[in-house]
């Protein structure tokens, strides 16, 4: 096959990360998550000369549109979701190499399709080129779809090079034990385990990250890092926004499964684990589950606490209750709140409660891992005079981004007075603001081939097996034991309780 002439823009694209010349094809392409985060996480990678030469990207989906329709889509998802405004010069490349197949997800007609589509897209560059998939549809055609992949030889296409056939697959990766079981079982059927890519997107942000460079770059950490120095931790993971239009998903979802399970559980897994041998991805991935699996089961009656909002004020604007949204059931037994506290049983950390909790509509957004040392011994600064804090060292994934310290110091003055201080990391002050979004960095480690920032499929099931009886013992009170809270507020009740009856309080973040 001759080699197509390169376009003038495409010849400077050498500052790319090693990933071969690919074709990204997107299930769902008229999606939501499309719109928002995929098209402007490559269109980022564009932007930033990341992307391989030869890149294509291949919308999939059921509407019936043209290749053009589908860049103005694209277009106009850029220009109102994307970091970065929309550059003519930038969006040529990809626009230019962008395309549309239409066809039903259970129909093996279109996949057949498809599969020559990416063979026309091989012929036209001259070479291989690596078929990404990236699943990002309702779950309820993931199993067609993966089946269909199956059946079409696209699962197998190039297996056996670096170039081979690659899936992501987004959440939610089940819904319990039983259909994460089952959904692996599909997927072992019709790809290779390293052939998978299960998204959670908060391991791509930067500060997730960070820290396992915090805790493995520097060596002040890890003497500390145990239950002789650490008293608890306590992972927030709170926003502002309420269900809004997601009703109907969220109604089938709540707290637990739609932040709790997945993106909080990972945080644990990365500030508890044990250090890897190495930075490879099975090396970080064992040590992941090998924590997950030490996490004592979760006693419904003691552990936890969950709530749904109230009306209530956010930012001066008054905010519905949850049972007051759209497509929520009149008595609706989904949790919009909850909080967990977890023992893991292990040498390093016996004893030391994690207590996770997520919610929507509360008094901020914001995720941070805090890790409070235990006090010193109250023989010298004890007593009215003193303003002690507990040593915090804080983690701020998103927003303002950044670690703290929280320290005690002395007032200046004749008198020995104390007062908490804080030092403070700040990305945006050190590095600038223009930080990639999590999805820029995952699409790009997968056209790689690095799998070291997505979920093997033992990790997926060992969370759930976690989080099923849990599940179960919710679905079977129905409101019985909900709290509530007020839209803008900090959370229930209960959930002061979980925390008051082992003498701890929730941070303020
Ligand atoms: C998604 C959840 O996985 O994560 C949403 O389905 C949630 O309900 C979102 O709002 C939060 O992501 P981020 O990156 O904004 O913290």
């Amino acid at each position: 096959m001759a080699e197509t002439p390169r376009h003038p823009f495409l010849q400077d694209l050498s500052k790319h990360r090693g990933a071969p010349p690919t074709a990204v094809v997107i299930f769902g392409a008229s999606g939501d998550l499309t719109a928002r985060k995929l098209i402007p996480a490559v269109y980022n990678l564009a932007a930033d000369n990341l992307l391989p030469p030869d890149f294509h990207l291949v919308g999939y989906g059921r509407k019936p549109i043209t290749d053009e329709a589908f860049r103005e889509l694209a277009a106009s998802a850029i220009k109102e979701f994307s970091r970065r405004e929309l550059s003519d010069d930038v969006w040529f490349r990809i626009a230019e190499r962008t395309t549309y197949v239409a066809g039903g997800y259970d129909d093996p007609a279109a996949f057949d399709r498809l599969a020559d589509h990416l063979a026309k897209i091989d012929e036209k560059v001259g070479r291989e080129v690596q078929p990404l998939f990236y699943i990002s549809t309702p779950p309820s055609v993931f199993a067609p779809i993966l089946e269909n992949l199956g059946s079409s030889n696209l699962a197998k296409k190039y297996l056996g090079k670096p170039h081979h056939a690659k899936v992501i697959i987004e959440k939610p990766f089940g819904r319990d034990l039983e259909s994460a079981r089952e959904l692996n079982k599909t997927i072992t059927g019709v790809l290779e385990e390293h052939q998978v890519y299960r998204i959670d997107h908060y391991l791509g942000k930067e500060t997730v990250q960070d820290l396992l460079v915090q805790r493995f770059a520097n060596s002040i950490f890890e003497p500390l890092w145990n239950r002789n120095f650490i008293d608890n931790v306590q992972i927030t993971v709170s926003e502002e926004v309420g269900v809004g239009t997601r009703g109907g998903y969220y109604e089938q979802s709540g707290a637990l499964r739609d932040m709790i399970q997945n993106h909080t559980m990972q945080l644990v897994a990365l500030t508890a684990m044990e250090p890897p041998v190495s930075l490879d991805a099975e090396a970080i991935r064992d040590e992941k589950v090998k924590l997950l699996r030490a996490i004592q089961p979760i006693d419904p009656a003691v552990d936890v606490a969950r709530a749904q909002y109230a009306e209530g004020m956010i930012a001066g604007k008054s905010e519905p209750g949850y049972l007051e949204e759209e497509g929520i059931a009149e008595q609706s037994g989904t949790e919009t709140y909850a909080a967990i506290k977890l023992s893991i049983n292990n040498w390093r950390w016996q004893g030391v409660p994690f207590y996770l909790r997520s919610g929507k509509r509360m008094a901020r957004r914001v995720t941070e891992i805090a890790v409070q040392f235990k006090r010193p011994p109250g023989t010298l600064f004890a007593g009215g005079g003193f303003d002690l804090a507990t040593n915090t060292l804080s983690f701020q994934i998103q927003p303002d981004e950044g670690l703290s310290l929280i320290l005690n110091g002395k007032v200046p003055g004749l008198e020995t007075r104390t007062q908490p201080v804080k030092m403070s990391f700040r990305y945006s002050t050190t590095f600038g603001s223009n930080t990639p979004e999590a999805y820029e960095r995952l699409v790009l480690d997968a056209m790689i081939g690095d799998s070291t920032l997505f979920i093997r499929g033992d990790e997926a099931e060992t969370s759930w097996k976690l989080y099923t009886p849990l599940l179960e013992a919710w679905e079977a009170a129905g409101r019985d034991g909900m709290g509530e809270y007020a839209a803008g507020s900090w959370g229930p009740s209960n959930a002061d309780a979980l925390l008051a009856a082992t003498d701890h309080v929730w941070r303020k973040p």
